[in-house]
């Protein structure tokens, strides 16, 4: 048997620096975790091909599976992408209500972009095998290759958070968009919180008591344990002895809290002077969605914060904060693992979370300041956790990490590595794969 699995991104896109061709790989933790799948049994991986060069390549073979790409014209990635799922699909689910934006035939092109997937999906399938869709960008995909009369199992993963159900009324398709989720065979969540919003929905929206538990079930993404705590760094990133280096790294997006970020660091500054000149924070953030207008205003409000703290707290020798607008590669963000003593990781909502499973996997001596408002604060035991609107606390917790005792930081480490070594990718994969394979025998008996 082999899987079909489609994602809005792929696993590769070609890209163009300059003169120069590039193949850009999708290092996120679901890409990471489905290529193995793939390259283990095989199949196609359906995806959208939004690199400047994809169109040279609609279908091509890669480690062992085949790439499928769909293209979008102008106005279908503007529908599709830009408007609904991230004007209206991403606000919604992590309850920014005021930033939700219904634009007119956004849904209608979000719908035909669905089906380009799903006829993708049928052009590649064969019978028996498993199809795997992800996400808030395919949502209506299960249903509609449930139309085409496709028997094959489907397994439908919602990687965000899913928002209660009252809020989730507010979008106008709600039924037809639960309908098709809930067509899928198996649904899997992070956390048991999105499941007791999304079974709620169903009982509330569609009037179905979800009363077949078996097939929606919570299953936190676990992070390649081995490969961040064994791949050999070349160097140490950080070199500056006199001080301790606090670390994040996020996507430009209004749910990761950056200005918050940046707030408690001059919260930290003013509460506890002794701070100043034993710590710098580097905080890099990656270019995200910049076609959507929300976006590009939330950098100038985060460089004009930097700039202001640096500003009042900087002198010729020290400055509090470093920050770096730009993607970095893999083997750069593992050393920045190795070599911080604090990863804050404070989003105001995050459906998990993998930075602070990346990095709580890789650190030798590192403290992780997580939200309680990210998927993985419920897994992360041994992680100073906070209420990243609470300014201030947060300051405390980043005190209470710069000056903890060796022992009781390898407390907190011995903690937080048992949890991230036990619940890995291949943990996951394994849940998820075998829900699927008894529910599908079952079905067949
Ligand atoms: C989140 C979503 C993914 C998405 C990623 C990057 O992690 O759960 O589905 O691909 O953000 O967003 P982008 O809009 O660049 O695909």
């Amino acid at each position: 048997m082999k899987y079909i699995v489609a994602t809005s991104r792929g696993p590769i896109s070609h890209d163009r620096i300059g003169e120069k061709s590039i193949v850009r790989s999708n290092v996120g933790g679901v890409a990471r975790a489905l290529s193995s799948v793939m390259t283990e049994r095989g199949g196609t991986w359906v995806c959208w091909g939004d690199g400047h060069l994809d169109e040279k390549y609609p279908e091509e073979n890669y480690s062992g599976y085949k790439i499928s790409r769909i293209f979008l014209n102008k106005n279908e990635k503007l529908g599709f992408y830009d408007n609904y799922s991230n004007s209206v699909l991403w606000p919604l689910f992590h309850y920014f209500r005021d930033k939700i934006y219904f634009a007119q035939h956004s849904y209608d092109l979000y719908k035909e972009v669905n089906r380009k997937f799903a006829n993708a999906i049928a052009k590649e399938v064969q019978p028996g095998d498993r199809i795997w869709i992800h996400d808030y960008q395919l949502a209506l995909v299960p249903k509609m290759i449930k139309d085409l009369g496709l028997k094959n199992f489907v397994i439908f993963s919602w990687h965000i958070p899913w928002v209660a159900s009252e809020f989730f009324s507010i979008l106008p398709e709600s039924t037809y968009f639960l309908e098709s989720v809930n067509s899928a065979d198996l649904i899997t969540f992070h956390t048991s919180w999105y499941v007791q919003n999304y079974e709620t929905a169903c009982e509330n929206i569609l009037n179905v008591n979800p009363s077949n538990k078996k097939k929606v079930m919570a299953v936190p993404l676990g992070v390649d344990f081995k490969y961040y705590s064994h791949e050999p760094v070349k160097r140490n990133v950080w070199q500056d002895k006199r001080t301790k280096l606090i670390f994040s790294i996020d996507r430009l997006d209004y749910t990761k809290g950056l200005s918050d970020k940046v707030r408690a660091i001059e919260a930290l500054l003013r509460k506890h002077p002794d701070t100043r000149k034993q710590f710098t924070y580097v905080m890099i953030v990656t270019p995200s969605r910049y076609s959507v207008s929300e976006y590009q205003e939330m950098r100038r409000e985060i460089e004009m914060l930097v700039g202001r703290i640096n500003g009042l707290y900087s002198d010729l020798y020290w400055y509090p904060i470093i920050y770096m607008y730009r993607r970095i590669p893999q083997e750069l963000l593992l050393q920045y693992y190795r070599s911080a003593d604090i990863a804050l990781i404070t989003p105001l909502i995050d459906g998990l979370n993998l930075v602070c499973k990346e990095f709580a996997s890789a650190t030798k001596k590192g403290i992780v300041i997580l939200s309680e408002f990210a998927g993985a604060a419920i897994d992360l035991h041994g992680a100073l956790i906070v209420n990243p609107y609470d300014i201030d606390s947060t300051a405390d917790a980043i005190y209470k990490a710069l000056t903890m005792s060796e022992e009781e930081k390898s407390n907190h480490l011995r903690e937080m590595k048992k949890d991230v070594r036990t619940k890995d990718i291949h943990w996951w994969l394994s849940k998820i794969l075998s829900r699927s394979d008894r529910l599908d025998r079952e079905s067949r008996e």
